[in-house]
């Protein structure tokens, strides 16, 4: 069977197209008493960008704190504060920030219209309803999360996506302006993300012509960005995470993905950064791809803060290996159909092991 996947319908792209937005939404205020919701990253709040945000005075506005990355309890939260606010629905939900804001918007806007916790529907196609309309403007670019049918939260019980056709946003707003503040560290962290998304996907066994025509100039736009910068380099990083995103929406992400969901998931580590200390590890399964990142940190002045991870008990580790070793499209994407043979729970530990030591 063919995957049949939903992609984002309306994309605006340019330097300042952002000052469109409020003429995109005009469509949804047609009706007396709708109103708008905009999630913005709480690190514009004291930032000149935030008068550039068009809210209206029937709007809500909410900052989001993206210190933690997206949790289902708060989604749950920030879905009663928008059920609070008005007896109507919504007309639109608007996310402007990095992959955690635009998670958060993807994810508010299916709980807005789906009953229960966000919890019941980490997973695939869980989600009943269509979500109120939702639009997602980043404002740092590399997850690919603008154009995914996922949004991933940390549960209780693990860190999963709510995957569905109805988590897909309905417009993406893509201005390379509004990454160009974004502090050097974070901007390759999240960079890479979109890098190793171009390695694993290209270097799977999933791997098609429609996957490859997009991991491959995704991951030559991350070459010229971070080994060759040039002015364009914001724009080519822009279009690098939508085309990285576009390159693992038919096929898989990999190895160091699958361990990179571990430590989030017990350590709380972000994931850029999670995936660039695990990607350092992985020269045995991606030689070449680890080979070219430690160049592009060089080139960047990057140093991995390799310390910063705490110590860990048994048990600890032995949850990662759990919250690893469950996805199993990523491992056979990686290692193919006998990754079980080639990966048992006792190497992923290994890994996890060599990582933290
Ligand atoms: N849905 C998907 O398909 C998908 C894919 C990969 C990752 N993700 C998720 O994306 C999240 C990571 O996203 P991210 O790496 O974009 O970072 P992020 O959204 O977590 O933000 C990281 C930091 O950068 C700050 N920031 C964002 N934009 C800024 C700007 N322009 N200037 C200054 N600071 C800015 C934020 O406030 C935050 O402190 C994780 O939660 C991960 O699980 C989602
Ligand atoms: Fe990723």
């Amino acid at each position: 069977m063919f995957r049949n996947f939903k992609t984002v319908p309306y994309v605006i792209f340019g330097r300042g197209c952002f000052n469109q937005l409020d003429n995109i939404v005009d469509e949804r205020r047609k009706n007396p008493g709708s109103f708008i919701v905009f999630l913005v990253d709480d690190v514009f709040s004291n930032n000149s960008f935030r008068d550039r945000i068009p809210v209206k005075s029937q709007d809500l506005q909410l900052w989001v704190d993206v210190e933690e990355e997206p949790t289902t309890e708060y989604v749950d939260r920030l879905t009663e504060l928008v059920k609070d606010f008005s007896d109507r629905l919504p007309t639109g939900v608007i996310g402007i920030g990095g992959g955690s804001t635009m998670d958060l918007a993807k994810a508010v806007s299916l709980m807005l219209t789906n009953p229960g916790s966000s919890v019941d529907y980490q997973g695939w196609d869980l989600i009943g309803n269509p979500a109120v309309y939702h639009v997602g403007i980043p404002t740092l670019s590399g997850t690919g999360a603008e154009v995914s049918r996922t949004t991933v939260l940390c549960g209780p019980e693990k860190k999963l996506g709510i995957n569905s056709d109805y988590t897909v946003f309905d417009q993406i707003v893509l201005d390379p302006e509004l990454i160009a503040g974004a502090p050097a560290d974070q901007r390759f962290y999240t960079g890479m993300d979109c890098y190793i998304h171009c390695v694993e996907s290209l270097t799977g066994s999933y791997l098609n012509p429609f996957s490859k025509s997009y991991g491959e100039k995704a991951i030559s736009l991350c070459r010229e960005v971070f080994l060759d910068p040039g002015p364009e380099s914001d724009d080519n990083l822009m279009m690098a995470s939508y085309l990285g995103g576009m390159s693992i929406a038919c096929s898989q992400v990999g190895v160091c993905h699958a361990l990179s969901y571990g430590l989030s998931f017990v350590l709380g580590v972000h994931h850029g950064i999670g995936n660039c200390l695990v990607f350092d590890q992985l020269e045995e399964y991606y030689p070449e791809g680890v080979e070219e990142f430690r160049r592009m940190m060089d080139k960047n002045g990057i140093k991995l803060p390799r310390h910063s991870l705490p110590a860990v008990e048994e048990h600890e580790i032995e949850k990662m290996v759990d919250v690893a070793s469950i996805l199993d499209p990523l491992w056979e994407n990686a290692l193919g159909p006998d990754w079980k043979e080639i990966m048992p729970r006792q190497k992923i530990r290994d890994l996890y092991l060599r990582l933290l030591k």
